[in-house]
Order: structure tokens, then sequence, then C-alpha cells
């Protein structure tokens, strides 16, 4: 058990083992925002301070126990970079994390709370910048969003909801200075904002009424997946380079879901296995077969940091170090960190009968 979970009082979640890179954080409050959504306040102590230093854009994974059930959640950060940390979090039907949040979380509760994470980073360079999103998807772009008020760039906000009253961070968002935000609404007619979802028609039709959108540095897009694929095909129907657009997706992809068909074997025999997490060397070998190899470890009750066990959020990156795996599905490493030896660990299954990996590279 880490210092910091011996230090607080009784609100500590006592259900729930306290895993490695994991921190107790105190939520300072908890906001409504609309009437399924929250926004999550922490006091981060000064000692952890330089862990939860962030790029606009990235997540923080909650751990907590629900019913028995132990539940892991990622949330994006709502916050600008002088602000104190936030994550929103927004009611999924029958989803247990966010239904518990948003009527039982309270002011001094504790979480464990992973380091800030992910790869959906604002690049700081850019200074036009043009972002398609909806509902709770407006959460990293806000963090963003504040990053960039304090400098010189211009940024182009489509933001898709049912109705005005479902917005999150209205008043936030109506503060910004150097913003440019247009609201869809769905199931509303509003005076001077767009009518109907950002199908590929909408997006179309907003880029043919101003041709300049088509010269930003950079696009991020954050929402249901439809919305994702509808503003990239259009993006690229338009010519624009894939290097400048970004996608956050929430949940496994249904509509882009792809498995990787290379003709890469998964080694049929055992692998000799050794991890390197936490500086801590762990040998052993299993069926290759079988089991992924954040499965393997799991099994064998270690405490290797996931989240979405579905390819989505990176929190299970490691790098190979010698030997070979096939990574099923891969939604969140970028070409870079894939040439470089990266895998994510959920989706990945030796093809050798040895392998080493570093959760520490
Ligand atoms: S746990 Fe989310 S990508 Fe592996």
């Amino acid at each position: 058990m880490g210092i910091f979970s011996k230090l607080f009082g009784s609100k500590q979640d006592k259900d729930v083992q306290q895993h490695n890179g994991y921190h107790n954080l105190t939520v300072s409050s908890v906001q409504k925002l609309t009437e399924d959504s929250v926004k999550i306040s922490f006091d981060i102590p000064n000692e952890i301070k330089s862990n939860y230093e962030f790029i606009s854009g990235q997540y923080l994974t909650v751990i907590k126990s629900i019913d028995g059930e132990e539940l892991r959640r990622s949330y994006s950060i709502c916050s600008g970079p002088n602000e104190q940390l936030a994550i929103a979090v927004k009611k999924v039907p029958y989803g247990k994390f966010s239904n518990w949040a948003i009527t039982n979380l309270n002011q001094g509760d504790i979480l464990q709370v992973s380091d800030p994470q992910g790869n959906f980073k604002l690049d700081s360079n850019a200074r036009f910048i043009v972002s398609f999103v909806a509902g709770s998807g407006i959460t990293p772009i806000l963090s963003m969003v504040k990053k960039l008020e304090n400098e010189i760039a211009d940024f182009r906000l489509f933001y898709g909801n049912k109705t005005s009253n479902s917005v999150m961070f209205k008043s936030d968002l109506e503060k910004l200075k150097n913003t440019k935000l247009t609201y869809a609404y769905s199931q509303e007619k509003v005076e001077g904002e767009l009518h109907g979802r950002l199908t590929k028609e909408k997006i179309t039709e907003i880029i043919k009424s101003d041709l300049n959108l088509l010269k930003a540095d950079a696009y991020y897009m954050c929402g249901p997946e439809e919305l994702i694929l509808n503003a990239k095909s259009v993006l690229e129907m338009f010519g624009v380079s894939k290097d400048k657009i970004h996608f956050e997706l929430f949940t496994t992809p249904v509509l882009m879901k792809q498995e990787n068909t290379e003709a890469k074997e998964i080694y049929p025999g055992r692998t000799a296995v050794t991890v390197i997490l936490d500086q801590e060397k762990i040998e052993f070998d299993y069926n290759a077969k079988d089991k992924t190899i954040l499965e393997a470890l799991n099994e064998k009750g270690f405490d290797p940091p996931y989240s979405c066990r579905g390819g989505v959020c990176c929190a299970c990156r490691a790098k190979v170090l010698e030997g070979d795996m096939l990574m099923l599905m891969n939604y969140s490493l970028t070409d870079e960190e894939v040439k470089d030896g990266y895998v994510l660990t959920c989706q990945s299954h030796p093809t050798t009968d040895k392998i080493v990996l570093s959760y520490d590279a």
C-alpha cells in the first residue's frame, strides 16, 4: 500500500487494493454540469504535483469498487494547465461508475487515480485548429481550448448536442475569446445555430461555406464513433492530409473495427516471457495462443497498467525489447510508437518462443 493511502482518512475505498502507478486523490468538488454529467476536481498533494503535469487532451484512469466489482474507467481532463485538475463524467445508460459518480460521489471522497495518459495531445505549434465534437467529446477539447486561450491561436469549434440544455461546460465555452464556437442541435431549433446532427452532409456544408477551414494546422475530433468517421472522411475528401487529423475514441469502435490480419502467427507452443514492470523483472512461461500478455500477467497476480482492455486507451502500452508480438487491434498507438516496438499488451500475443518486454521503457 502506498504512502498516500496511509495518510488519508476513513473515506478511502477500502475494497480496492492499492494499484501500482495510482495515487489516492481527494475529491475537492463535484459540480453538476447538466442533468446527466458532473465535473470532478481533485486536490493534488505537493509531493506528487509533478506526476499530474499533463498535455491538454490527455485523460486519467480512475479505479473504484462498486458492489464488490473493481471498475476502471478513463475520463478526459477538462481543466486548463493552470487550473485545479478535473475530469468530466457523463452518465452512460447502465454505466456502473458514471451512475455512481453522479449520485454518490462527494467532496472529500478518495479515489485511486492514474497519472495523465493518452496520445490525443494538443500540437502546441498549431495556430489554427478546427474541431468537430459531440456530447462529452467536448471534455479534452475544452482543455485544449483553455491552453490556447492565452496564446495567439484561432480555434473553430463545432459542437453537436441534442438540445441547448444538454451542452456540457456551456458557461466556460461562452467565456472563451479566441474560439469561434458553433453549436449544432439535433432536437431543437435555435436561431443562429446549426440544426441537425454533424453528418457527412452537414460537415461538407460547413466546409463549403468557409473554405478557410481547410487551411487549419490541425483537426481534432472527439465524441461518438460515427461523428469521428463523418468528419474524418469529409476532411480526407477535401484533401486534408492524414497527419493533421487527430481523434479520440471513448469506446471500442464498431464501424471502424479492424482486426490485424497480417500473416504473423501466434506462437503455437509455450513462450518464455520476461516482463519489466516498475523496475522489477518478472519471468514465466505460458501458452501464447490462449491469452494476451496482459491477461497472463493478471492471472499470475501481477498488476500491470490497463483500463479499457479494448485497444482504445493505450494505458497498457509496453515496449518489446526482444522477440515479436502480434497486436490484434490498435486504436491508440501512433505509427511512430508501433515502429519503435511498442504494443498494447491487452491486444498482444507472442509470436516467438521468447519475448522480453518493458512497461517502464
Ligand atoms: S487497456 Fe486500453 S488499450 Fe489496452
